[in-house]
């Protein structure tokens, strides 16, 4: 794919079911910072996101509440909207599947597929889980239950509309083979093949007549459709496809990053590009499949009582280091553990310790040896300082790389690397020695280079951490924002002459008493 100078990033819609757990915020965060980093690299991003409000288990859990369906769901759009907000997740749109905008394009798209025959009536017979609202086969169960949910299924028959997945299966294959970066991480494909698409990828049902709170097919109105059908077209609807104004959709379709829980990979990877297929679309550049956040018995649930709601640590240790907890322990490839032991360990280690520590000795060092005014670039760096040059140069190399392929625990863990590395620079200096033997150019050149990493260090942790970032950069003296974005991480002469670093700064994050701050998490989990 061509390098366009736009990035379009979504996430799935959100199913509206109560409160969101911090593994259900994983996707959304992910999502937000890779949005800043395209940001910082330029480009004219769009993010979307939203909740997935139509199907027979929303129907059900409204009644069960005593409410209208579009009355709950109202209320589940601003829980989401009131998280992401509390997040600072700065999605451009937010849309929801029971706004006119996307109903009526569902209907057009509905419409025309059943034009172009790819969707064509028959009947179905199926064992059906309600909460997954997903049809299985006797052989996908486990267990005799959902394969996804555990739940019970039970067996149902109803007329309904079928898409002829079978005509797309060859060109989908071929798709796989040729676009090996549209799948990430690649054993996702693998997984595809063979549970799903050898053993012989069915026709997919993709309209209901059993309840009615769904979009109604326009030319045969005891239908609703398929409560996927119509989610999956939410990364167009929202973009104009096929309405009166398409000048988004034109800009940015189609998607750089579609980011999705492994749950939901089966329907991103094989339906939607299907359905893109059937539409004449392009598809989008890469689909991301992450891990889950668990806990160290299993799942969340609330019936074990061991769900982590994301309120409960932004209110007492704040958003950048909840967030950071998130991408630095769950690597997208496999599952991550959250525990209250970890994220304790975590805040006071790696935040506190290596980065927090490092600004406040330095800006404490300009201040006592130059007045808080930090030394020009010396053009001929000595070898220490050569040394922890290329070494920073080569670890954001490394970062790089494992941006692109979106292995965010890796990116977080190579940018720590260089924050060790720039505290062990303090102690291999020692630049309380160099004052005390009045080695000027040695010690100028020290505190350069510290300040320079501190700059990288705050643009790196950017797209993850914005607060802590700009607070560094704030402390450091820089404000410009020529030297604040991802290509300046390559040089090592940007510094302005003249620039003053703050007198006192105050402390990024604070140590936390351990065995208290365990027990504040476990107890609010309970709650
Ligand atoms: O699936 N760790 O919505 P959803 C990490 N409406 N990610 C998790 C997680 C965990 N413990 N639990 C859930 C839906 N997720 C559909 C999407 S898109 C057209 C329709 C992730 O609210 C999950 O994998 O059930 C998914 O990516 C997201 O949270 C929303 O899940
Ligand atoms: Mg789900």
């Amino acid at each position: 794919m061509e390098d366009k100078n736009t990035f379009l990033v979504t996430t799935p819609i959100y199913y509206p079911s109560g409160k969101f757990h911090i593994g259900t915020a994983y996707t959304t965060v992910l999502a937000d910072s890779m949005r800043r980093l395209n940001i910082l690299k330029g480009k004219d991003t769009y993010m979307l996101t939203g909740t997935d409000e139509h199907g027979q288990k929303i129907q059900q859990v409204a009644q069960e509440k005593g409410k209208s369906p579009q009355e709950y769901v109202d209320e589940m759009a601003d829980i989401a909207k009131k998280l992401w907000e509390k997040m600072d997740i700065q999605y451009n749109d937010f849309i929801r599947t029971t706004e006119d905008r996307h109903i009526k394009i569902v209907q057009k798209i509905f419409d025309k597929f059943m034009e172009s025959g790819d969707i064509y009536k028959g009947e179905y017979e199926g064992l059906y889980c309600v909460p997954c609202e997903t049809f299985f086969t006797e052989t996908q169960l486990v267990d005799g239950k959902c394969p996804d949910c555990g739940r019970e299924v039970k067996p149902m028959k109803e007329e309904a509309y079928f898409f002829n997945m079978q005509k797309y299966v060859d060109k989908l294959l071929k798709y796989y083979d040729e676009h090996p970066d549209f799948i990430k991480p690649a054993f996702r494909k693998n997984e595809m093949i063979n549970n799903f698409i050898k053993p012989g990828l069915e026709d997919l049902c993709v309209s209901r007549t059993i309840f009615d709170w769904g979009i109604k097919v326009l030319k045969d109105p005891k239908h609703v459709v398929y409560v996927w059908l119509d989610a999956l077209t939410n990364y167009l609807t929202a973009l104009g496809y096929m309405s009166d104004d398409d000048t988004l959709f034109k800009k940015y379709w189609p998607a750089n990053l579609q980011i999705v829980g492994k749950d939901i990979a089966r329907f991103h990877l094989i339906y939607w590009p299907i359905f893109l297929m059937a539409l004449d679309l392009p598809l989008p550049e890469t689909i991301l499949v992450h891990n889950w956040i668990m806990m160290k018995d299993g799942k969340m649930s609330k019936s074990k009582g061991n769900v982590v709601y994301p309120e409960l640590l932004i209110d007492r240790y704040g958003l950048d280091a909840t967030r950071y907890f998130l991408l630095r322990e769950v690597p997208v490839a496999q599952d991550g553990v959250f525990s209250p032991e970890s994220f304790v360990e975590r805040f006071n280690y790696d935040l506190c310790n290596d980065l927090g520590n490092l600004l406040n000795r330095t800006v404490s060092m300009v201040n006592k040896y130059f007045g808080g005014i930090v030394p020009k670039y010396n053009g001929t760096p000595n070898e220490v300082d050569k040394d922890f040059e290329n070494y920073t140069l080569e670890q954001i190399n490394k970062v790089n790389n494992s941006l692109k392929e979106y292995e965010i625990a890796n990116t977080l863990q190579e940018i720590w690397n260089i924050i060790s590395r720039t505290n062990k620079y303090i102690d291999e200096t020692a630049p309380w020695t160099l004052a005390k033997e009045d080695k000027k150019e040695k010690l100028e050149s020290v505190m350069y280079h510290l300040i320079e990493n501190l700059r990288k260090i705050a643009i790196l942790v950017k797209p993850f951490m914005d607060d802590t970032a700009n607070k560094i950069l704030k402390q450091i003296g820089i404000t410009d924002t020529s030297i604040i974005n991802w290509s300046s991480l390559n040089s090592y002469n940007l510094i302005p002459e003249n620039t003053k670093v703050i007198e006192k700064g105050e402390p990024l994050f604070m140590r936390l008493d351990a065995e208290k701050e365990i027990e504040y998490i476990k107890d609010g989990m309970k709650k």
